[in-house]
């Protein structure tokens, strides 16, 4: 499931695809529903994919990398490599850690990044989003409070709820989650069991965590005893600046599960995550993948690990954060001509996405709806879908890797003119 497209609009305002199993037809009840299904909601999934469809609309929604810059010659070389050459074997079940190959790759990778660690600490995923459902099964009974940063990614929201957590969401600055705010809480007395964080040009704000925050996050998870769970989804796509060290890489006892994608780097498609974690953790979370999917794909694994052998992934990567580079520029300066001076925005040193704020009294998603889609032809998330707990209804994501540059000024621009106008009214 494409969740980097997905957005959760207040209920009521959108209809989704979730299944009703009443407005059907079907005999069942939602009687006969587990209790946990209270908390899977219908989600906008459906909405979405039909703008993506739509040829008319520019959306900024989706967390999509630029699917011109995929290495679509080396991918098919090594596919070709895994089915011609491996044959049966890379079409055959395989274990549910993942293949060896693959996972000492990517060990041998993160090592010689800074985050020390061996096969033995790698589990291989169906996308990281995978580590965020198996983290929070692992860890997570109903009630345990999981801190996250507000605002935090929704599909981490979305995989934690059938867990029946309770949200913490702790407030960002400049420079990430602000640890000082979450030291007072653990003081008056919080105790959570996992807090999850987006330390890298965090998903929706593009802020990065500080290393001074980095380090006093280690110390609280120490002092009050709870879990970490790092992701890492767009740590490898720095723009400028200098990348703090991992929350893994600092953590000395065991507290740090850290999860990567080859989604951003390579291509979503393939559906490859990992998760870094020490050797018990990395059993346990493999127990629940056997019980979840029985493995990831065996071909994928097989290409990918060619590809990594093969080709040179960072090489590939310097190529997309300059496309990306140059496109966020793109948008932030035309955002900067044709955007209302109130509205203020995010830039990130990296990852995908920027984060708007507009006036207190301003309804974005209310704008998204009665505006910039019919009007401007132009979707992006609402700010209020990315909130745990809180509501605030006055911010926006957007994305720009994923459209050309052409529809970057097309669409910013249209939005531009048409937000003046409903601004120009509210003052
Ligand atoms: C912060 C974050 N984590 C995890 C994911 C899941 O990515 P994937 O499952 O493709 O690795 C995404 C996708 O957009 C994301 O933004």
């Amino acid at each position: 499931m494409a969740l980097a497209l997905l957005i959760a609009m207040p209920q009521g305002q959108w209809q989704g695809n979730g299944i009703n199993p009443e407005a059907s037809g079907s005999p069942m009840s939602t009687n006969h529903l587990a209790q946990r299904m209270e908390t899977v909601q219908p989600n906008a999934i459906g909405e979405l994919l039909k703008f993506g469809a739509d040829p008319g609309l520019i959306s900024f929604a989706g967390g999509y990398p630029d699917g011109s810059l995929f290495p679509l010659a080396q991918l098919n070389d090594v596919y070709q490599t895994a089915i011609l050459q491996n044959g049966a074997q890379s079409l055959q079940y395989t274990v549910s850690d993942g293949d060896p190959k693959l996972r000492a790759q990517l060990a041998a990778r993160s090592t010689a990044k800074g985050t020390t660690c061996t096969s033995d600490n790698i589990l291989i995923l169906q996308g990281s989003q995978q580590g965020l459902d198996l983290v929070a099964k692992m860890l997570v009974d109903p009630g345990d409070i999981i801190v996250t940063e507000s605002p935090t990614f929704l599909g981490a929201i979305i995989a934690f709820h059938p867990c029946q957590p309770r949200y913490v969401g702790i407030p960002m600055d400049e420079n990430g989650m602000k640890t000082e705010v979450l030291e007072q809480r653990l003081k008056e007395g919080l105790k959570p069991k996992l807090l999850y964080t987006i330390p890298d040009f965090q998903n929706p704000t593009g802020v990065t965590l500080s290393f001074e925050r980095r380090k006093h996050l280690i110390a609280l998870a120490n002092q009050y005893d709870f879990m970490i769970l790092e992701d890492t989804a767009y740590r490898e796509l720095r723009y400028v600046g200098v990348e703090p060290a991992t929350l893994k890489s600092l953590d000395t006892q065991d507290r740090v599960i850290m999860l990567g994608s080859l989604s951003k780097v390579l291509a979503p498609g393939l559906r490859l995550g990992w998760a870094n974690g020490s050797v018990s953790m990395i059993q346990k979370l493999g127990l629940l993948k056997l019980a979840a999917d029985t493995q990831c794909s065996t071909l994928n694994m097989a290409a990918a690990s060619l590809y990594l052998e093969r080709y040179n992934l960072d090489a590939h990567i310097e190529t997309l954060r300059d496309a990306y580079q140059r496109k966020k520029n793109l948008m932030l300066e035309t955002i900067r001509l044709h955007f209302p001076q109130e509205v203020s925005f995010t830039d990130p040193e990296g990852g995908l996405f920027t984060w708007l704020t507009f006036p207190n009294d301003f309804d974005s998603t209310r704008f998204m709806r009665d505006y910039a889609l019919s009007k401007a032809k132009v979707a992006y998330v609402p700010g209020s879908s990315f909130f745990p707990n809180a509501n605030e209804l006055n911010h926006a994501r957007f994305n720009f890797s994923g459209q050309t540059d052409a529809n970057i000024v097309k669409g910013i621009s249209a939005l531009g003119a048409l937000l003046k106008l409903e601004m120009a009214k509210l003052s």
